[in-house]
């Protein structure tokens, strides 16, 4: 099998990287691609978000399948035309990737499947905005109603720093969902669907804070460990009987099928799991842990989602072992990231063993890696628990040198010192992980 990946980050590289050792997979081609991708397959330096350029791609190289992994391209229609030049094709429609592009949407298709999930408004003035506040009451939760890469999100107990958020949105002409706050741990689980069946994941636990002690403003993530050892038993079998299927049968219904992954964001709340938001895309750095852990060849899996036939796949196998993924990043990310800075170290981490480095935000200039982005790369370490995984990863970031970087020092950790614990919830247990594994 022939597989094009659509993307420029690190959960991409992940991709490539896995289907890499899927012994079906003959070539894999990247585009655009980054540095750390560019080093181990060909990459491609074309508009990813342009549905007739990533066709005509596809096409000149004969893929079998093509994996689009962010959801910019998803939001432009290149599945569509994928789809529609009979290619096969990983990733929903853009009537599908709704789901993430409008919280509004989301709200709705959750509604109509019973899926549980924050009370919430829609506010489009100032006043509907005051209303909403009143309403739930601090902490406050405001989002921007479109595409902000889980940074246009406000989570305040200061109601003039709510408003504030509102406001910005207005003016340029959008709309805030406005919503009950939410406490408990956050979960993020991905479930793949060819529009009918589903199959899960491994579940993560994601860093949106740019900041240690979850401080500071929200970020695309900063960090990720699997698995969860605290997470209640069942909880993906719950997720996927009371989220996921609903989701995807409402879809269907719709005559807008979801075929890709429904990233399911949960907050484990002292009254239940409610769904925080979707994506309909793979979690980015969730993915670089997850993954870290999979035993079942990707590309097939993939390809069975892309044409249907999912049922055939009754669970995937994972690693016991832990992986936690921390994310160096930019000076001034996420405000106004500096770019263009020179990364020392990168072979030599990528030599230790338990270690993989992972490019985003990288480029090449003058043969030399430089930082390209908010999110430059992840450093992932893989360990027999998560103490270990953790250790190879601060080790391999401490080799890594970036002028102004930052990443945070305390991924994994609450939950390494057992301070993670999902509100009334059974004590922790493998049986939180129905799908096979092995040691
Ligand atoms: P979203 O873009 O909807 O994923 O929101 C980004 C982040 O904001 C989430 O991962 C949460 O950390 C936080 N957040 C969003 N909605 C809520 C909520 N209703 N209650 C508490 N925190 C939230
Ligand atoms: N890590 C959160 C996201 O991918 O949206």
């Amino acid at each position: 099998m022939k597989v094009l990946v659509i993307g420029p980050g690190g959960r991409e590289h992940a991709l490539v990287r896995v289907l890499l050792t899927d012994p079906f997979v003959r070539e894999v081609h990247a585009a655009p691609g980054n540095a750390g991708m560019a080093a181990i397959v060909p990459t491609h330096d074309v508009d990813a978000n342009d549905p007739l350029v990533v066709t005509a791609l596809a096409r000149r190289l004969g893929s079998d399948l093509v994996v689009i992994g962010p959801e910019a391209p998803l939001a432009a229609g290149v599945a569509d035309a994928l789809r529609d030049a009979g290619i096969p094709v990983f990733g929903p429609s853009r009537a599908a990737a709704q789901l993430e592009a409008s919280k509004a949407f989301a709200k709705q298709v959750m509604a109509s499947a019973g899926v549980p999930t924050a009370m919430a408004m829609v506010a489009t003035t100032i006043s509907q905005a005051e209303e909403a506040l009143r309403t739930f009451g601090a902490p406050y939760v405001v989002k921007d109603d479109g595409l902000a890469a889980g940074k246009g999100v406000v989570v305040t107990e200061d109601r003039v720093e709510a408003l504030a958020h509102a406001e910005a949105c207005f003016a340029v002409g959008g709309s805030v969902v406005i919503e009950e706050y939410l406490d408990g741990p956050e979960v993020s689980l991905f479930v793949l669907s060819d529009g009918q069946h589903v199959l899960p994941l491994a579940p993560a636990q994601d860093f949106k804070r740019i900041s240690d002690g979850d401080t500071g403003p929200n970020t695309g993530g900063m960090g990720a460990y699997s698995p969860l050892d605290w997470a209640p038993a069942g909880l993906v079998d719950e997720v996927i009987d009371r989220v996921a299927q609903p989701v995807i049968d409402e879809m269907a219904h719709r005559g807008t099928p979801f075929i890709g992954v429904l990233y399911c964001g949960l907050a484990l709340t002292s009254r239940g799991t409610r769904v925080i938001e979707f994506n309909a895309r793979f979690g980015d750095p969730e993915t670089q842990a997850v993954l870290a852990r999979l035993r079942t060849p990707l590309g097939g899996v993939l390809l069975a989602a892309a044409q249907g036939g999912l049922e055939k796949i009754q669970s995937l196998t994972w690693s016991r072992r832990s992986a936690v993924a921390v994310v160096l990043a930019s000076e001034n990310y996420p405000e106004a990231p500096v770019t263009g800075g020179r990364i020392r170290g990168l072979k030599k981490a990528g030599r230790l063993e338990d270690v993989q480095v992972l490019h985003a935000g990288t480029a090449v200039a003058d043969g030399k890696v430089v930082s390209a982005g908010g999110r430059v790369l992840a450093v992932v370490g893989l360990g027999d628990d998560l103490e270990s995984a953790r250790r190879k990863a601060y080790e391999g970031m401490s080799l890594i040198e970036l002028e102004g970087g930052q990443f945070r020092t305390d991924i994994a950790l609450r939950a390494l010192r057992g301070e993670v614990r999902a509100a009334g919830a059974p004590p922790a247990s493998a049986a939180a992980f129905p799908q096979g594994a092995e040691a």
